[in-house]
């Protein structure tokens, strides 16, 4: 024996014994029932290691907790049993071949149940007559709660005579007083507008809700009892109604009783786990909580062979979901840039096992979300993972808030690469303004940049650019046109590219000349946030020349037509960021020559200055061709219909809300030969 595991082992008594006070006595628990199950299942390998540690204050020598001593005790006269757990197919196989064993066959039959959430309590039934009710306490003294159960709608105080018989002399009814999850928001959002401490979880509000003196207060919390099992019973000719589990629950169904529908007989592991996998989808669902099933030998003849150890049957298991929430440490906040430069703090955690798998980092989307959740670094957090949903940090326990718990300072400058951050008033998310230069962007830029209503350099995909990325040929924009042919051969190795091969010197040569475009595509292809087609040819109209956008400050900006605040600060703080200016003037060095108009353009007087929107499938172009017809003429294209909309033009199955919307606003609207007719007009 070490010495070190034994005051491990000395302290686990010590933190099992405090939380047991927390939840049976004060009903305020500090932790999750997983991570109380870990810290009694620690304690019992040690118990089992070292059976000669075990003293009788032990926590594993108790069931429950203390009995309150505001309510008067009640002695069971059968002890109230606790269940075993497992927590994984490996420790239900175990189980289940223990089972196999003791009886002798495979041909078991077992009756599934719920593993409900509330509170066991135990009903005493006199010739009939509710004599009284009892929680479990430590399992062999009890609270009497008869005046508060009594206002249990769902707990008889007479039972019905049941079909088959007459009612038994004596019938101890054991079940789950629970509060159904819709009620618990109620009392929780009632309990907020009165400014009182409110209720962790549904079990809680039930075990405070019977648990209180004065049974009117128990009578508004509309609790619920679901029976499972059987105490004392006595009985002179009610023999042989029900010889197994399931008989048992048809049976207290008949006297008036709430049993769960959720309830099967199956057979084998196979249908262990089937109805573990049912119960698992139907969580969400149903009215109140479960944390687990409960299988058990049906028959009760099979049960008296297998036994019980010490306070629990051996007969009986709690299958238990994988906890769906769990306590741990915001060890720190980490900040990720994603490929369009937004700024993403993320939580790294104390790994913790949530939900089914280890749990280490989750994102915190934002600073408001951090502020809202009221998340320090050093802090306690509830940590959740539900389904396959993504781990989500919900709320930070500020009262275990260590002193040196430190605040999160969203960075000023990009973690990757060290450009200005901004974050427009409004938004909640900061960006990176290093668009051009930043790793992590790169790859995105360049695909932005490159394509066709950028620089159009047609050939060069998404793939190659993230293999000419990672490989570390390009590092930014400029790159690419430092590029030799031979660079770009490499792109043919894989089967998928191997056209490329031959294409290597083309596509060096499409490189090269994409270097003579208009100053708008140029513009454009900076893949400055909020600048898009439109907006760029707006300014490239307005300055004329690159130089005069760039040191234009946001007033002069907002001069072009339809640029606003938003967007003018957007583009002032692109070219007001060192780094990209560094790779625009790579560029301009690297022979890129910027036309100020755009080709072709052929203004149409009925079409120059107008707003256009497109919906539906036209038949002499399409969409990408059409936009370039609107814009060639001089009007403008916009993705959804505003008042500043001049014409909807439609083709065949337009889209619904667009339609809707023009008419709305009285939009003209334009079938595909009026347009062309519109297009005659020059
Ligand atoms: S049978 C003989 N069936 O689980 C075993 N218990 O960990 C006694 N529980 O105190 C219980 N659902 O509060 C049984 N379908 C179910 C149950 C159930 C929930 C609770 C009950 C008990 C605890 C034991």
């Amino acid at each position: 024996m070490s010495e070190e595991d034994f005051s491990d082992y000395e302290s686990l008594k010590t933190q099992i014994a405090e939380h047991d006070r927390a939840y049976y006595i004060e009903d305020n628990p500090k932790i999750s029932d997983a991570e109380y199950d870990g810290l009694m299942r620690r304690l019992l390998e040690y118990e089992s290691l070292h059976p000669e540690w075990v003293t009788p204050d032990s926590p594993s020598q108790r069931v429950g907790g203390e009995a309150l001593k505001i309510f008067n005790s009640v002695r069971h006269t059968v002890p109230m049993l606790s269940l075993g757990n497992v927590f994984n197919t490996e420790e239900l196989t175990a189980f289940y071949n223990r089972m196999v064993e003791a009886c002798g066959t495979r041909d078991i039959e077992f009756n599934c149940e719920p593993k409900f959430d509330g509170l066991a309590i135990t009903l005493r039934y006199e010739q009939g007559l509710l004599k009284y009710a009892a929680t479990r306490g430590d399992g062999q003294t009890g609270e009497d709660v008869t005046a508060q159960v009594k206002t249990i709608r769902t707990v008889p105080i007479k039972l019905n005579r049941p079909n088959e018989g007459t009612l038994p002399e004596v019938i101890e009814v054991r079940g789950e007083a629970l509060m159904f999850k819709r009620d618990f928001e109620k009392l929780v959002k009632f309990q907020k507008e009165q400014g009182v401490q409110t209720f962790a979880n549904p079990r809680n509000a039930a075990a405070g809700s019977l648990r209180q003196l004065d049974p009117k207060v128990t009578s508004k919390r509309n609790l619920r009892f679901y029976a499972y099992g059987l105490g004392e019973f006595k009985s002179s000719n009610s023999k042989g109604i029900f010889k197994n589990q399931s008989e048992l629950l048809d049976y207290f169904l008949s006297l008036g009783f709430n049993v769960t529908e959720h309830r099967e007989v199956v057979y084998g592991m196979e249908g262990l786990l089937g109805f573990f996998e049912t119960m698992k989808e139907k969580r969400e669902a149903l009215p109140f909580d479960i944390d687990g099933v409960v299988y058990k030998v049906n028959d009760f003849s099979l049960q008296e062979k297998i036994g019980y150890i010490s306070k629990a049957p051996r007969f009986a298991i709690a299958h238990k979901f994988a906890a769906e929430q769990m306590q741990t440490k915001l060890l720190d906040i980490e900040v990720q840039v994603g490929r369009t430069g937004a700024l993403t703090p993320v939580a790294k955690l104390e790994p913790v096992f949530v939900g089914g798998v280890t749990v280490q980092k989750a994102t915190l989307h934002n600073e408001d979300e951090i502020a809202r959740k009221n998340l320090m670094i050093g802090d306690t957090v509830i940590v959740r993972r539900a389904g396959d949903v993504i781990p989500e940090v919900m709320e930070s326990l500020p009262e275990l808030r260590p002193a040196d718990a430190r605040k999160f300072i969203m960075p000023t400058s990009c973690p990757v690469c060290g450009s200005a951050v901004e974050k427009p008033e409004g938004e909640a998310v900061a960006r990176c303004t290093g668009g051009l230069f930043c790793a992590a962007q790169v790859t995105q830029s360049i695909i932005h940049a490159v394509s066709r209503k950028a620089l159009n350099i047609d050939g060069l995909g998404d793939k190659h650019i993230q293999k000419l990325v990672s490989s570390g040929k390009i590092n930014h924009l400029d790159d690419l046109y430092r590029l030799s042919v031979s660079d770009l051969n490499v792109l043919g190795r894989n089967a998928e590219e191997s056209k490329l091969e031959v294409l290597a010197p083309t596509l060096h040569a499409r490189i090269q000349s994409s270097k003579s475009t208009t100053l708008s595509r140029f513009l454009f292809a900076l893949g400055i946030r909020h600048v898009g087609e439109t907006t760029a040819r707006d300014l490239a109209k307005h300055f004329g020349d690159l130089q005069s956008i760039m040191t234009a400050d946001t007033s002069k900006l907002i001069e072009v037509p339809n640029v606003g605040e938003v967007m003018a600060d957007s583009i002032h703080n692109f070219f007001k960021e060192p780094h990209n200016r560094e790779v625009i003037e790579n560029l301009l060095t690297l022979g890129f020559e910027l036309k100020a108009e755009e080709e072709n353009i052929s203004i149409n007087p009925a079409i120059a200055g107008h707003s256009f929107v497109v919906t539906g499938t036209l038949e002499s172009w399409k969409r990408d061709e059409i936009s370039q017809v609107i814009i060639s003429a001089g009007g403008r294209i916009s993705s959804s219909v505003s008042k500043k909309t001049d014409y909807l033009l439609i083709g065949s199955e337009p889209g619904d809300s667009k339609l809707k919307k023009a008419q709305e606003l009285g939009t003209k609207i334009l079938t595909e030969s009026e347009f062309k007719a519109l297009l005659q007009k020059k």
